[in-house]
């Protein structure tokens, strides 16, 4: 089935929403191309922000002759040099403005000389026409030929409303029954993301029907399983510790719960006694060191309980078993109930938090929830600051005092 993202995506301009100055900065460079100084855009932010689809939008609405090349395409800088070198010199056909799009720059090549970033800094210097790239990360130090010779634009995180405003549009070009507070979720989950919450909305209406709140809660769940289910592989799956220590760095869940993924499915995955023994004594271990940081806050030993549950259990066998199988949720019926009541109260906390700080949601729950709990438990003025700033809710509040 084909993307929404590109079913729908945006033909004018002001289909672009959340990025006023962005687009503002555009069109003035655009309009005014003669007079620039610098003669190209380096528009940067985070993914699905606007920064690609912005660039196509103005094209097709002003008639452009658009060039649209990804930087991945350049394996070497004669490649730039003769895309773009032809292209920025030439007249376009018919005399139609011409503009150049060179996407997602970050994996242009920086060494000097031979390098594709100086190549496309010394194509900027003397193209006719207006070049506008792309990048998440602008201030990349290999980048930074290029920057010089170019105006920084910056795409920011789009608010939760600007979404909403985006996902409530789809739903109606889709006959989609909705409702406000279920685009508000999957905003929210998706912390400033466009694209991130246009696919979850997508996801969500395939099955027909009106979208609700269970449906994003299954969804979620989905996600969930598949997520835990590929860090699991990579630390069933291999017996190098260095692979298996970075398993669970994609999983937006806490390391209780992976724990009690690796526990679950651990015995369906390791067959000799031997390797099942070694296993299950670094969880073991494990399991210590997270009542020690339970009882006492010591934070530092997240580290060892992350280790052990990952390069313990993998290097805990001889050799990698080849069966494929299909892992599960922990059956612990009880255990996940209580997980799942705290969890619930902790995403919230989490997805308020991130919508301030800008940062995942999964980077929060890791590193801010913590300390946000030890504030809840020691300094009263500071947590009814928090908890005004953040509109926290009783039991949320309740929640971060246990
Ligand atoms: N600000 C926005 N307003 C409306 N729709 C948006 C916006 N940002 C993204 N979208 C939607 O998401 C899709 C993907 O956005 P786009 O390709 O522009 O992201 P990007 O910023 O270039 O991300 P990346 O850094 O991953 O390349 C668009 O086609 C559009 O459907
Ligand atoms: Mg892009």
């Amino acid at each position: 089935m084909e993307p929404w993202t590109i079913k729908h995506q945006p033909e004018k301009i002001s289909e672009i929403k959340g990025q006023d100055n962005a687009v503002k900065e555009i069109e003035e460079f655009l309009k005014n191309y003669d007079k620039q100084k610098k003669k190209a855009l380096l528009l940067h932010g985070p993914t699905g922000v606007g920064k690609t689809a912005a660039v196509v939008a103005f094209a097709k609405e002003h008639d452009y002759e658009f060039l649209e090349v990804n930087a991945s395409d350049f394996r070497n800088k004669d490649k730039i040099n003769s895309i773009i070198g032809e292209n920025s010199k030439q007249m376009s056909l018919f005399m139609r403005p011409k503009l150049i799009l060179v996407d997602e720059i970050d994996g242009l090549s920086g060494q000097k000389d031979r390098g594709g970033a100086p190549e496309l800094a010394r194509q900027i210097k003397t193209t006719n026409f207006p070049i506008i790239m792309t990048a998440n990360d602008a201030w990349n130090k290999k980048l930074s030929p290029v920057r010089k010779e170019s105006k920084v634009v910056e795409f920011s995180d789009v608010d939760n409303e600007r979404i909403i405003e985006v996902l409530s549009w789809l739903c109606g070009k889709e006959n989609v029954e909705y409702d406000e507070l279920v685009l508000k979720a999957v905003a929210r989950k998706n912390a400033g993301d466009v694209r991130g919450a246009v696919n979850d909305l997508q996801s969500l209406a395939r099955e027909g029907g009106k979208i609700t709140k269970e449906k994003v809660n299954e969804l979620s769940d989905r996600r969930k399983t598949e997520e835990l289910s590929s860090a699991l592989i990579k630390i069933f799956k291999t017996t190098d510790a260095d692979i298996a220590k970075d398993a669970l760095n994609d999983v937006n869940e806490d390391l209780d719960e992976c724990m009690l993924w690796v526990d679950e499915n651990l015995p369906k995955e390791y067959e000799k006694p031997e390797d099942l023994a070694r296993a299950y004594d670094n969880l073991s271990k494990a399991d210590v060191y997270k009542g020690r940081i339970r009882r006492w806050q010591h934070w530092r030993f997240l580290v060892y309980y992350n280790a052990l549950m990952t390069a313990g259990v993998a290097t805990a066998k001889d050799e990698k078993y080849k069966k494929m199988i299909k892992y599960e949720q922990t059956k612990r019926l009880l255990k996940m109930w209580f997980a799942k009541q705290s969890n619930s109260k902790r995403n919230a906390i989490a997805e308020k938090l991130s919508e301030k700080t800008h940062k995942s949601i999964k980077q929060t729950i890791k590193e801010t929830i913590p300390y946000m709990k030890v504030i809840f438990k020691n300094n009263k003025e500071m947590s009814d600051k928090l908890v005004e700033e953040l509109e926290l809710e009783k039991e949320e509040v309740a929640w971060l005092k246990k």
